[in-house]
């Protein structure tokens, strides 16, 4: 069989973080705020998932919309410089690249996201031999993208019938409707990626074991990440939990589930037993909160593995 050009292919949401530090309170109408520190960072979970992921020696390819502006050549430039493949990335004539601007008071932060390019990706954008150069094909971020949310069953149906594997992490609904088709959509997925909440929300009840035995009635390979708490695999009849590797000194939480995504699929695609995809997700969501924001503790695999083996002792 021919080599495929990518071991995984991410659809997903893109934007940037344009994130406003030491500010002086939060915005009040009609009045003007200073902020003492200002970056500008790849945002959107599907991109730290695809960078980490690359950054570990996978091979991505990234599909998505961004603008024919300076901040679609942030994103370019911040996937780039991972190695992440940007050549599918459509540039959108009409839209602007999405951007979330986030304002960090003390403990506090206040967001707002405009969502742009990314919610206009549609499943025509996403051809059969786009597919077919991939093994695996991720998807992040449902409720993000109004524009593919329509047609996502035809296309992990495609993936499945074109022999690829799949897996999807839903993320968090912000308009918190939940419509998630999960009946229909979860027999082509073969990892199913949700947070806890994220799970009883989609499965329309508040009580986790209910929520667990509605979804896996669907489901291939669950796995629900439980923050703190570790990880939980449901499969084939067991439950499986492994422990974190615990960091009692995070610096902050943001991409951990999207890095412990990028572990788990690494390992995944390489045929590695269930346990192991397991125990790497689990590493890669604590070597995440070691630094800030989702990407920084995610250079290249040796720094990564140093990491592991002197905060985590793997
Ligand atoms: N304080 C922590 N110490 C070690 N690992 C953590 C910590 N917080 C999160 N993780 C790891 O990251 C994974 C994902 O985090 P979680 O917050 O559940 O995901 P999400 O970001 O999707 O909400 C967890 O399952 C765990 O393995
Ligand atoms: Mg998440």
């Amino acid at each position: 069989m021919k080599e495929k050009k990518y071991d995984a292919i991410v659809v997903g949401e893109l934007n940037v973080d344009i994130i406003l530090n030491d500010i002086d309170s939060f915005p009040e109408i009609g009045k003007e705020k200073l902020a003492g520190k200002m970056d500008t960072t790849l945002g959107s979970s599907s991109a730290i998932f695809a960078s980490n992921l690359s950054s570990l020696g996978t091979r991505v390819g990234f599909i998505g919309k961004i603008g024919q502006d300076q901040n679609g050549e942030i994103v370019l430039s911040s996937f780039q410089k991972k190695g992440v493949d940007t050549s599918m990335i459509i540039r959108s004539q009409e839209y602007n690249t999405g951007a979330t601007i986030v304002l960090n008071f003390d403990e506090d932060r206040a967001n707002i996201t405009y969502p742009g390019a990314m919610e206009h990706l549609v499943y025509d954008d996403i051809s059969t031999e786009l597919l077919m150069s991939a093994k695996h094909l991720h998807f992040s971020s449902f409720f993000f993208q109004p524009g593919i949310k329509p047609d996502l069953v035809k296309l992990f149906k495609k993936a499945k019938s074109l022999g690829l594997t799949t897996s999807l992490d839903p993320q968090w609904d912000p308009a918190e409707t939940w419509d998630f088709d999960y009946a229909k959509i979860l027999p082509y997925i073969d990892i199913f990626l949700p947070n806890e909440g994220e799970l009883k929300n989609i499965s329309g009840t508040n009580n986790l074991n209910d929520a667990i035995n509605i979804i896996l009635e669907f489901c291939n390979i669950l796995v629900v990440k439980n923050g703190s708490h570790g990880s939980t695999i449901y499969h084939e009849g067991k439950v499986t939990h492994e422990k974190p590797f615990l960091n009692t000194s995070v610096v902050d939480a943001i991409g951990a589930g999207d890095s412990f995504n990028a572990g788990f699929i690494h390992k995944f695609i390489k045929n590695s037993p269930l346990q192991e995809c397991h125990l790497f997700g689990n590493l890669m969501g604590a070597v995440n909160t070691t630094r800030s924001g989702g990407t920084a503790a995610f250079d290249d695999f040796d720094s990564i593995m140093e990491i592991a083996h002197s905060k985590f002792g793997y």
